[in-house]
């Protein structure tokens, strides 16, 4: 945790609207992944908005193709593209990487499942980590290249709240020696997603590329499809006068952490943090649902993260 803490004017109530007013993106070329749903779709309405190329990164091209169309036709922006990406697919990761010609400006790793029952890629990866992490990872790396031709590009890793259940684990990740559990793999991936950005801004500052993670709130979306109605019922509605207490948000307010992140003056040079609420989360406290955890911020366990992914996917130190 920094000592000099990153507070903007925006807070839960900021939509992606209010983050991006007066931000001209023309020129820029933006990727958003899982851009067919949710939080993905706002964020790239609201970059598309501010006149970037975006890129919908998804695996359901004609679900793809029915946002695009409703984004370019809203906003007036005709380059809204879409692009074939499974994150649980190497090859598929890979050919998108491969296919991108060009400079990156902005790229947003928004995809991700939650709480999903046990599920392997080919290789025996557990899918959560597999696709929120280990595919972010690969597709990150893929286009490093493509982010330091930008000059100044940002990469935005959405984490979560969730983060705070718990620790990357190192000894067993894939649930090999150990009872599977689908939120203690939720929690290590989205974990992963936090360290991701420490190690990538370390290694990739100089290059110019700033990379921070976030929390989008709780927003209700294709997220929850796991978990019963119960668990979301028992959270109120709406934000209640004066609570900081965890509430739903829409979606417009859910894509505001990662569009400030994205293309904000004010995150100008600012790496390897965790935003919440459109501020730099302050250090978790037991027993409240705020903050960010220590270990998921710890430089150490984000080196140690790092040479666990390259290993697992056989790519070679760099
Ligand atoms: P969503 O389910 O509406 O969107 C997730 C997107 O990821 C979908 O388009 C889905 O197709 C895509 N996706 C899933 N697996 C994929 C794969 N293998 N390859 C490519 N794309 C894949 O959910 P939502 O809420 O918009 O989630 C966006 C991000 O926000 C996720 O990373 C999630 O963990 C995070 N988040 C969401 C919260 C919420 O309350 N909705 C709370 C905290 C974090």
């Amino acid at each position: 945790m920094s000592d000099n803490r990153i507070t903007t004017p925006f807070d839960a109530r900021s939509t992606a609207a209010d983050v991006i007013a007066g931000v001209d993106l023309s020129g820029r070329r933006a990727i958003v992944t899982g851009g067919a749903s949710g939080i993905g779709v706002e964020t790239a309405r609201a970059l598309a908005g501010a006149d970037a190329e975006v890129t919908l990164a998804v695996r359901d091209l004609e679900a793809g193709e029915r946002v695009a169309e409703k984004i370019r036709s809203g906003t007036g922006n005709t380059r809204v593209l879409v692009a074939p990406l499974d994150l649980a697919d190497q090859a598929s990761v890979a050919a998108f990487a491969a296919d991108w010609d060009g400079p990156l400006h902005i790229l947003v790793n928004n995809a991700g499942i939650m709480a999903a029952p046990l599920m392997r890629t080919p290789q025996g990866w557990e899918m959560q980590f597999a696709t929120n992490h280990l595919g972010h990872f690969a597709l990150t790396t893929g286009l490093h290249n493509a982010l330091a031709a930008a000059g100044g590009a940002r990469v935005v890793s959405v984490s979560s709240v969730g983060h705070l259940n718990g620790d990357v684990l190192y000894d067993d990740i894939h649930f090999e020696g150990r009872p599977y559990d689908q939120w203690a793999a939720y929690s290590q991936s989205k974990t992963a997603n936090v360290l991701f950005a420490v190690e990538a801004f370390a290694r990739w500052a100089s290059d110019g590329i700033t990379v921070n993670a976030l929390t989008p709130g709780r927003i209700r979306t294709n997220l929850m499809r796991y978990i019963g109605d119960e668990r979301n019922a028992a959270i109120p509605a709406k934000f209640e006068a004066g609570s900081t207490a965890v509430q739903w948000k829409t979606v417009e307010q859910g894509a505001a952490n990662s569009v400030l992140l994205a293309t904000s003056t004010l995150l100008d040079g600012v790496g390897g943090r965790y935003f919440e609420d459109c501020d730099e989360a302050e250090p978790a406290q037991p027993g409240i649902r705020r903050g960010v955890a220590a270990y998921a911020v710890d430089p150490g366990a984000a080196a140690r993260l790092w040479q666990i992914s390259l290993d697992t996917l056989g790519i070679p130190a760099g």
